[in-house]
């Protein structure tokens, strides 16, 4: 096991998924976290991570002692490596040269951190963005790597195993900062690597058992990866004490509460409660067009509907949610300014609130690459695991305005076409969310030799990593030409079609 200790730097989280895909289990808490903690975590290696503080002023952050005197080996990443120095009695600076983006370091000497992976007289492209510098190294510690902006880019300590970097392996652009970081967790950690899916779905299954005892579970299914790899998980921990909820509130995409059902209840014969309470949201979202108000009340709603099919169910015990360790890591910021909501997503947020039941979250260590590769591992299907993902208010927010039943089915038509075209094109791996949009205004065409008068739809697929940013899909004009042509011929109520060509940001991936 490996500990991060985060500094607040943006990029802290990729750390943990470096040394994650490396096969040592990790986990991040904030650098000032009480020192108790670092010692009961029992780590066997831990790192620094960068963070936007200049450690040559006064009260800025510095590891916890804890850190040095556990006498296992230190990683300092950027800040975490000025502190390194600054606390073990190096002098830092500010620096008249920044560095920010690409720069080269020149290994200058070989040591433990790099060893069989870089040489001493090799020059390696990395990933700077530092202002400070060291300019004096602490008793112990030789220089290993220079660049133009940092004369001590690597600095290590063998005997004591502490290594210091100030650049940042972590990210993309260093293109040996993977296998660098995975030397550190195996070479001088020693950690095994069999931190993998199948010894986690073990260790799962039993802390599942040793929480819920012979209590009852409910659960929320929404058709989405997370709460299926949870569902089928805990299911295989405790099989029929749990029973999976599916709020069927109207809003899906074609067919698809029909693939949740056969899924769920016919191949994995899992206790489900199909609950059909589409008159009810979208009686409640009539004439209802402000696209918080939709989000809220289709949140609400939620709630309502599944609190009433738990009580039918007698009660249970504890609430099963996919939470992920995104949703979990306690992030640093020192930014502290008031963040302005954009959108509010959590829009089933006060459940657990409202139900008061304990909660069973088996994947809230897991990052979401992490949560693809456990449902492979228990067996399901590819076409759910590699699923575009799909909004808890679902069509709600693709049809800016006010919702009708018969709007609703147009959208799920033009949708369906769309996707059919993208599979048949063999783009939808290569694209992050694909979907159609029904447009609340009418426009004049030709039909055979008629006047139409119907609605607009727009297309939207984007690539992303991670939906905070993202990009318009570059399809060819013929590809658009021929969906276009497909749904104007297939669905009635379409008789335009647009692309949307808008990154994000300054989009938002979904139109409301
Ligand atoms: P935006 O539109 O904010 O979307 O760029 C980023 C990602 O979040 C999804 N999204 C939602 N998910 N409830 C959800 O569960 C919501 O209210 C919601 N709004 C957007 C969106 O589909 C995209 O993947």
């Amino acid at each position: 096991r490996i500990l991060i200790l985060d500094f607040g730097s943006q990029v802290t989280q990729l750390i943990a998924r470096r040394v994650r895909e490396s096969g040592v289990y990790c986990e991040v808490i904030p650098f000032n976290a009480d020192p108790a903690r670092v010692r009961d975590f029992d780590p066997r290696g831990i790192i620094l991570s960068g963070g936007p503080a200049s450690v040559t002023a006064s009260d800025t952050p510095r590891a916890p002692d804890v850190a040095f005197d556990l006498g296992v080996p230190v990683l300092g990443i950027c800040y975490g490596m000025q502190t390194i120095c600054a606390q073990l009695g190096g002098q830092v600076d500010p620096s008249d040269h920044q560095e920010f983006g690409r720069a080269y370091v020149d290994v200058t000497d070989d040591c433990g951190l790099f060893e069989g992976l870089w040489s001493s007289g090799e020059r390696h492209q990395v990933w700077m963005s530092h202002g400070d510098r060291v300019v004096n190294l602490p008793e112990g510690f030789r220089i290993v790597g220079t660049s133009d902006g940092a004369p001590y880019a690597m600095v290590a300590n063998d005997e004591r195993k502490i290594y210091g970097v100030q650049f940042h392996p972590e990210v993309m652009h260093t293109p040996d900062g993977a296998k660098l970081l995975s030397n550190f967790t195996h070479k001088v950690v020693g950690c095994g690597g069999d931190w993998t899916m199948a010894a986690f779905r073990q260790q799962a299954i039993e802390q599942i058992r040793a929480q819920v005892g012979s209590g009852r579970v409910v659960c929320g299914l929404s058709g989405g990866v997370d709460s299926s790899v949870a569902a089928v998980l805990i299911h295989e921990a405790i099989g029929d004490q749990l029973t999976c909820i599916f709020v069927d509130h109207g809003l899906l995409r074609q067919d698809e509460a029909t693939q949740v059902v056969d899924l769920f209840r016919d191949h994995y014969n899992i206790p489900l409660i199909h609950r059909d309470a589409s008159d009810l949201f979208l009686g409640k979202l009539e004439g209802v067009s402000d696209p918080e108000t939709k989000r809220k009340i289709i949140g609400g709603t939620f709630i309502d509907v599944f609190d009433e099919e738990a009580k039918s169910l007698g009660g249970a015990d504890f609430l099963a949610q996919g939470t992920l360790y995104p949703d979990v890591i306690e992030s640093v910021s020192f930014t502290g300014g008031p963040s302005v909501t954009i959108k509010s997503h959590h829009n089933v947020g006060g459940l657990p609130e409202r139900m008061k039941m304990k909660l069973v979250e088996p994947l809230r260590e897991l990052f979401k690459d992490e949560v693809r590769e456990l449902g492979r591992e228990l067996g399901l299907p590819e076409s759910l695991i590699g699923r575009h993902p799909f909004p808890g208010p679902g069509l709600a927010i693709r049809i800016p305005g006010d919702i009708t039943r018969e709007k609703c089915e147009i959208l799920r038509k033009a949708d369906a076409v769309y996707l059919d075209e993208i599979r048949k094109a063999g783009l939808y791996d290569a694209i992050w969310q694909a979907f159609a949009v029904l447009l609340p205004v009418k426009t004049v065409g030709v039909m055979g030799d008629g006047r139409s008068y119907d609605y607009v739809c727009a297309l939207r697929a984007v690539t992303s990593t991670d939906g905070m940013t993202a990009d318009s899909y570059p399809f060819d004009h013929e590809f658009l030409s021929g969906a276009a042509t497909r749904i104007i011929n297939e669905v009635r109520g379409i008789n335009r079609v647009v692309y949307d060509v808008t990154s994000k940001p300054p989009g938002t991936i979904e139109w409301e």
